[in-house]
């Protein structure tokens, strides 16, 4: 079932063809000016230059054969040219009934699903998740499910970042403490032990200090090098040692992800690609893709048409260890081997494009990924706070995630005493409510501006329940979820939905009808704020609507059927577009 706007393109671009123009000047969009009509086409005017005629004319035609349809209640020429229509009530109608019908609300699945896989973790081991994770985290799991939602095979991977200098920081950082654990013992006979020496306290006061300390020490630098090097090649101790931080650091971030409500498919990380490392290394330097330079081992990327310098991808280092680049390249390689990835869509900040730039050209250079394989960094801003400097503590330290997912809950409980009905809650219900109430003042705050740009985190303003915020819609689903659960308790109909007698309802049918197209809109510019966008205008223009009907007091038996069918279909499409938001809604509030 195509959407309403691609329906209407078929009919006027039949019209233009039928007049003979090209049909591709038949588009019709959502008419800028509701006041004047519901849709427009400007097509007669792109038109009018390419067959050199005035292009009133043209509209003129095409509109002659339009209002001789018997669908649109008004079909008017504007301006130069510009094609005004509005449909008829009835014609209206016929769509929205087969909308609410449809559970997918006409969103009709993709003719040709690919095979997608989102990278939108990147959590690191043995590093707190700080915010810049919770924006991959938030935006990703909306790209995932609007992607899946849409009918591609999707999985989403968290890509840890486990494999790294980080890691042999904190190696050498715990030898240089407890130089006779059985790990640092080179002539150590026998299994490790199986319990962790480290707690996630350990890990969380052992990274800074280790990191700390390189930054002071040139030699503990070099050390820490040398342990990564060693852990890379698999020395026994090392990589025991590693396992353990593995295990303690993914208990916390599991816990960290739940809360956000992000689920990941695959657990995988860079170190998954450990094995394929040095074959694909050997593969390219046979192959003439990669070289020396000055110690280190690279792929040149540069490409003729470019405008400013392009370093080279480096793979191993002077001190032998390999580094971010390699093991996304390695990843790539394993995506589309293991998995049959077409398209790879990783969701990460945009301070990390060149990096991404050089892996992409890398990897279809040297035909690691075919040149069909889409590779897209899907790059976002910084959360600032109001001071406009990226988001910090009170003290001015980084901000961690689980800090920020505290100070929201606590907010959210500060203003649900605000809400008269939730004052009965028992304390459970109430903490429940709390929660979800703070996930969606982050997460719509984090999705409701394009995500290329870098915006400022106001948490009142954000946490309100009036304006363009999470809490808004919630209140909104839940009021609108007690309205038809009374309606159904005391046994009212449900349908079928009449043609609208007023404006309100009527723009009501039409926000309705959207949908489709936002879907579509949101997965091809990969940006969520369009189904943002769309659920505050589809809540407002509800509760306008609610506002001006007495739904449950309404007399007239056939009249309100109609309103609760439209109530349902308006909650059901919310709660569709707040799913692919990552958002979830408490059943009351
Ligand atoms: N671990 C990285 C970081 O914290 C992000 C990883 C993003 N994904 C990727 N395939 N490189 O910056």
């Amino acid at each position: 079932m195509a959407s309403l706007k691609e329906q209407l393109t078929v009919i006027v671009a039949d019209t233009f063809a039928s007049c003979g123009y090209d049909r591709k000047y038949g588009t019709v969009q959502t008419s800028d000016r509701p006041d004047l009509s519901q849709f427009q086409c400007n097509g007669a005017l792109a038109a009018a230059r390419q067959y050199s005629t005035n292009p009133r004319q043209i509209a003129q035609a095409v509109v002659d054969k339009l209002s001789a349809l018997d669908l649109f209640q008004g079909v008017t020429i504007a301006g130069a040219g510009f094609i005004n229509l509005t449909l008829r009530d009835e014609y209206l109608v016929q769509h929205i009934r087969t909308l609410a019908a449809d559970e997918r609300h006409n969103c009709t699945p993709v003719a040709q699903p690919r095979k997608v896989i989102v990278d939108y973790g990147g959590a690191n081991i043995a590093k707190p998740m700080h915010v810049g994770h919770m924006r991959a985290a938030i935006i990703g799991e909306s790209l995932k499910r609007l992607t899946r939602f849409l009918g591609h095979a999707v999985l989403g991977d968290v890509h840890l970042g486990d494999w790294g200098l980080p890691m042999g920081m904190v190696i050498s950082e715990l030898k240089l403490r407890h130089p006779d654990w059985p790990y640092f013992d080179p002539n150590h006979q026998g299994p490790y032990p199986a319990a962790s020496p480290v707690t996630i306290a350990d890990l969380e006061e052992l990274y800074p200090a280790a990191s700390q300390r390189t930054r002071e020490d040139p030699a503990a630098l070099e050390a820490a090098r040398q342990a990564t090097f060693a852990l890379q090649n698999g020395q026994p101790g090392y990589f025991a040692l590693w396992r353990h931080f593995m295990d303690v650091s993914l208990v916390e971030l599991k816990r960290d992800y739940a809360d956000l409500n992000v689920e990941f498919d695959l657990w995988l990380g860079e170190s998954d690609t450990r094995d394929r490392i040095m074959p694909l290394i050997e593969r390219l330097q046979r192959e003439g893709y990669a070289h020396e330079s000055q110690g280190a081992l690279i792929v040149d990327v540069t490409q003729p048409e470019d405008a400013k310098e392009m370093p080279p991808l480096l793979l191993i280092k002077t001190d032998g260890a390999v580094l971010y680049g390699t093991t996304d390249l390695a990843t790539i390689e394993q995506r589309v081997q293991e998995l049959s990835a077409e398209l790879i869509l990783y969701v990460v900040d945009k301070r990390q494009s060149n990096h991404f730039q050089q892996v992409f050209r890398a990897a279809h250079k040297t035909g690691v990924a075919p040149a069909t394989i889409g590779l897209e960094h899907i790059a976002f801003g910084t959360m600032n706070g109001k001071d406009g400097k990226p988001f910090k503590t009170r003290t001015g330290g980084v901000m961690r995630l689980r800090s920020l997912i505290d100070m929201v809950i606590e907010k959210a409980q500060e203003r649900l005493t605000e809400v008269e009905a939730a004052k009965n809650y028992d304390a459970a219900e109430k903490a429940e409510i709390a929660h979800l109430v703070g996930m969606a003042t982050l997460k719509y705050a984090d999705l409701m501006n394009h995500r290329a740009i870098d915006y400022v985190f106001d948490l009142d303003r954000f946490s309100a329940f009036e304006g363009r915020t999470g809490p808004y819609l919630l209140y909104t689903m839940a009021r609108s979820k007690s309205i038809l659960r009374k309606a159904s308790e005391l046994g009212y109909l449900f349908g079928p939905i009449n043609a609208p007698a007023d404006e309100g309802a009527r723009a009501l049918l039409l926000k309705l009808a959207e949908l489709p197209d936002v879907l579509d809109l949101a997965f091809a510019e990969r940006a969520p704020n369009h189904l943002c966008e769309y659920a505050y205008t589809l809540a407002t223009t509800f509760n306008r609507f609610y506002h001006d009907h007495h739904i449950l007091s309404e007399p007239d038996q056939v009249q309100q059927a109609s309103w609760l069918a439209l109530a349902k279909a308006t909650v059901s499409e919310l709660e569709l577009v707040l799913n692919l938001l990552g958002i979830q809604t408490p059943e009351r509030m």
